[in-house]
């Protein structure tokens, strides 16, 4: 199935980074009630990176970023729009952007800002970067998805803290070589939905001045909302062109939970090795998940010219969002 046409923007380059310190399921098992057999079963995930005192999201979105950077074979001179995806900043201010900037020496002409759609963040930008890139303002966008999850949990409660983990991970957006490029995103929101997935505390609400500052989540409704909003969303991005779900060689789905993504597999009727899976190693990453998972999925052979890539994601708001991309 060919589409009708491609964009003028593509995904140059890829990079990503984690940080060295893996920490088992088992690890875990000393902190909180829980067994390396409940998080395998229930999640997929088998271990996690997690932060070292040395690491930061700013230094871990910039690693993921110079090696997005030089797989491109792009300057970082010519990065005219950086955004980073993120809902664990170093600071409230400035953005993680502007640290960002200054650890990769961009020019003064960079556009620099933050992004904030939690796990969403990541497909979120690329739609920001895309449509400002078409705009014709800027040529050259570095998108990074980076997260400190760590600093974000409750290390006493077992329903939150097993789930995650911190990385980065980074693409470079600019001219499109032929027949390659961004096709289509779809991005959403539900609203009266943000008390199922949210960080109640550390904000400025006068409301709950005493909130915890870490993850309180209803996991059974937010997997309910993931499968049926990230089913609905990659439909969404076919049907309209005339495209089935077998048309996709590979979908590279936010990293969440393995029963999530397999569930997504059986809605789309498509096998589970259609779908990339590294929650496993990595756990959820939030906005870095799928640039996490993107560029593993390159290294490993997975993503060929001309491919048609899905990209799909879903996460506090609760916000959900689709990429459909020609390699
Ligand atoms: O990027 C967005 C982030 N959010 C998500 O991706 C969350 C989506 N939701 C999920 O992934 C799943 O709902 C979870 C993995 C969070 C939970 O799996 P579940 O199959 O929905 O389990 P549950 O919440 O129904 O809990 C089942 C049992 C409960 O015990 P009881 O009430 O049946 O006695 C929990 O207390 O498992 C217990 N439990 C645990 N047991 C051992 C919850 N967490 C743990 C744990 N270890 N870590």
């Amino acid at each position: 199935m060919s589409l009708s046409s491609a964009s003028a923007f593509a995904i140059l380059g890829t990079g990503s980074l984690a940080p060295d310190r893996v920490v088992t399921n088992d690890d875990l098992a000393k902190l909180v009630n829980t067994s390396d057999e409940w998080i395998q079963t229930r999640t997929g995930i088998r271990e996690r990176r997690l932060a070292g005192p040395g690491d930061t999201t700013t230094g871990l979105a910039a690693g993921a970023a110079r090696a997005a950077l030089a797989d491109a074979g792009i300057d970082p001179a010519a990065i005219d729009l950086l955004i980073v995806a993120t809902c664990t900043p170093d600071l409230p201010m400035p953005a993680t952007a502007s640290l960002v900037q200054t650890a990769l020496g961009l020019p003064s002409t960079t556009a620099c800002f933050d992004l904030n759609a939690a796990c969403t963040g990541f497909v979120y930008a690329l739609d920001t970067a895309w449509a400002l890139l078409a705009s014709g303002r800027y040529r050259h966008a570095l998108v990074i998805g980076a997260e400190k999850m760590s600093s974000a949990l409750d290390w006493t409660d077992r329903t939150t803290c097993v789930l995650f983990g911190d990385g980065a991970g980074a693409v470079v957006l600019g001219p499109a070589p032929a027949g390659s490029g961004i096709v289509a995103t779809k991005l959403g929101a539900i609203p009266g939905t943000s008390e199922l997935l949210l960080i109640p505390g550390g904000g400025s609400s006068p409301l709950a001045p005493d909130a915890p500052r870490h993850i309180k989540m209803k996991g059974k409704e937010v997997f309910k909302f993931a499968v049926r909003a990230m089913d609905e969303v990659c439909r969404d991005l076919l049907t309209p062109r005339g495209l089935a779900p077998t048309d996709v060689a590979l979908v590279v789905p936010h990293q969440a939970n393995l029963r999530i993504i397999h569930a997504i597999a059986e809605y789309l009727e498509l096998p589970h090795d259609r779908f990339f899976a590294n929650v496993d190693r990595y756990g959820n990453t939030s906005a870095a998940s799928i640039p996490l998972a993107l560029d593993e999925a390159g290294k490993a052979g997975r993503l060929r010219r001309g491919d048609l890539v899905l990209l799909v994601a879903f996460g506090a708001g609760l916000t959900y969002g689709g990429a459909l991309v020609r390699w």
